[in-house]
């Protein structure tokens, strides 16, 4: 079967890429492996976006070696813009060690015509104008949940009529919680859009956390044919992964995330400042997967989390800025090459499959999703050792930084082999009747999407981990 793992080397990590020939010449042209210098590559739309915030496109830079965060020449209300759409390691210490309170971070998710912008940032909720700018037409709806709404829906509404802007806003509150992520409750959003005449024009905006962002996400790619979208991730789960690369949709009884659509925002808005208000359990979950970036593609990210994860489960600003920023890119980078998943996508579901199954298995909402992929992850590093693709220190390693973030080490009591096999064989990732799973492979940041492994060493993990 089809596998991955060509490595390109680009400095301070390397990217995994798919044996496909059109997503390695894309990767390849985005992240050459002798890059001396840096290219601009941001959209038209892009430019003439960070044109109003007064930078000049010499400063959109890519490529696999960008230098120091550049600060914009006249920046909007007295903040600093810094470009960092991919970090070298010397980044990595200058960005921890010397982090400003008036800096915000742009990452570009670079799609052609699609393109938008992630900022990054402490306090952006109090940034009106970032919101404004991405807002169309004269009506918003925003989504959002019953926890997230008494803490920040105020606050989204004022900044969205800052300065006397002239747009109407209404919002549906939802229930909270993964079982609540499912068509029923979905309706309730199309109804409050019909009811205030949201018109094609509109802006959808997600208020909340990845259960939120998926629903409005796929309720804005679906309601008229496709409207507007903004993400205003409030979790880490959904700051670092969930809100960027456009997978939206709703769970079905009989398996996770089964109906959806791929549909970008417009921008995604993280003000880290909302993780002060976050459960431990939560912030853990989001701990997750960013621990899957390291392993999957960044050598160098994983290594300082194993030196970061106190400050981040701490919530230390600066940490958890440069955490969010780091995932963001590598999820930026592998989106850009395989926007629906052809290939090297995959790979950002390392541990998702048994995850998927245990989260099904246990009923949705008992587990967090990062904790299912948590317990996933060493599911799969435990089979890549069995089979002799990691080498033992890697599997402590991994074994380890997961104790240190108190997630779970195994999967619950009450998932058995059976169970698992079952639910597995309706996993989005099966072909022609087989499931491909992802991998690790190799020295640490190196992994496979493949269904050449040996069935016999996913028998015995699954025995290893679960009763029979
Ligand atoms: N689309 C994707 O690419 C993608 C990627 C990863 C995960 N997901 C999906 O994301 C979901 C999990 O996301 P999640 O972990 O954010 O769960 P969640 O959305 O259920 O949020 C977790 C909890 O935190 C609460 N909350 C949110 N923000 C808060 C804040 N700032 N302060 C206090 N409480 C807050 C929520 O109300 C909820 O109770 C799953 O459905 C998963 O399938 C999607
Ligand atoms: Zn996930």
């Amino acid at each position: 079967m089809e596998a991955v793992v060509a490595s390109v080397s680009c400095r301070s990590f390397s990217t995994p890429i798919s044996s496909s020939s059109s997503v390695a010449a894309d990767v390849d042209r985005r992240c050459p492996p002798s890059s001396a210098g840096s290219r601009v590559v941001c959209s038209q739309s892009l430019q003439k976006d960070f044109g109003r915030l007064h930078l000049r496109s010499s400063q959109f830079l890519s490529g696999t070696d960008i230098g120091a965060s550049a600060p914009a020449a006249g920046a909007t209300h007295g903040r600093n813009f810094s470009m960092a759409i991919r970090a070298n390691a010397a980044q990595v210490l200058n960005d921890v060690a010397s982090p400003t309170k008036e800096e915000t971070t742009v990452v570009n998710v670079d799609l052609g015509d699609r393109s938008y912008p992630i900022y990054i940032g402490k306090g952006l909720l109090n940034e009106p104008e970032l919101l404004q700018r991405h807002v169309h037409g004269k009506k918003v709806l925003v989504v959002t949940n019953t926890t997230v709404a008494p803490l920040y829906l105020s606050r989204v509404v004022a900044a969205l009529k800052h300065g006397g802007n002239n747009v109407q806003v209404e919002s549906v509150i939802l229930e909270d919680g993964e079982q609540y992520k499912n068509m029923e409750v979905l309706m309730k959003v199309y109804d409050k859009a019909i009811v205030t005449r949201m018109d094609r024009r509109c802006t959808f905006i997600a208020l909340g956390g990845g259960v939120i962002g998926d629903m409005c996400g796929y309720a804005a790619a679906s309601y008229l044919r496709g409207v507007n979208f903004i993400q205003i991730p409030t979790t880490l789960m959904a700051q670092v992964d969930s809100s960027v690369g456009g997978k939206t949709g709703v769970n079905h009884p009989l398996g996770k995330n089964m109906i959806g659509a791929f549909y970008q925002p417009q921008c995604v808005l993280v003000d880290t400042d909302t993780l002060n208000t976050l459960p431990d359990r939560e912030l853990a979950s989001g701990v997750a997967e960013v621990i899957k970036y390291g392993l999957i593609r960044d050598a160098e990210f994983f290594k300082w989390q194993e030196e970061n994860i106190d400050r981040i489960l701490d919530r230390d600003t600066s940490a958890l800025v440069y955490a969010v920023k780091r995932s963001c890119e590598n999820k930026a980078d592998v989106v850009a090459a395989d926007e629906r998943e052809g290939g090297v996508r995959a790979t950002l579901n390392l541990g998702h499959t048994f995850g998927h199954a245990i989260e099904t298995g246990t009923g949705y909402g008992n587990w967090l999703h990062g904790e299912a992929v948590a317990a996933g992850t060493i599911m799969s590093a435990h089979m890549s050792l069995k089979m002799g693709w990691i080498d033992d220190d890697l599997f402590k390693r991994i074994y380890n930084i997961t104790a240190r973030a108190r997630l779970p080490l195994r999967p619950p009591g009450s998932m058995d082999v059976q169970l698992f096999e079952d639910i597995m064989a309706v996993d989005k990732k099966v072909a022609d009747g087989l499931l491909r799973l992802i991998l690790l492979k190799g020295p640490l940041g190196n992994c496979v999407f493949t269904g050449e492994y040996d069935v016999k060493a996913l028998d015995d993990t699954l025995r290893h981990f679960c009763r029979a």
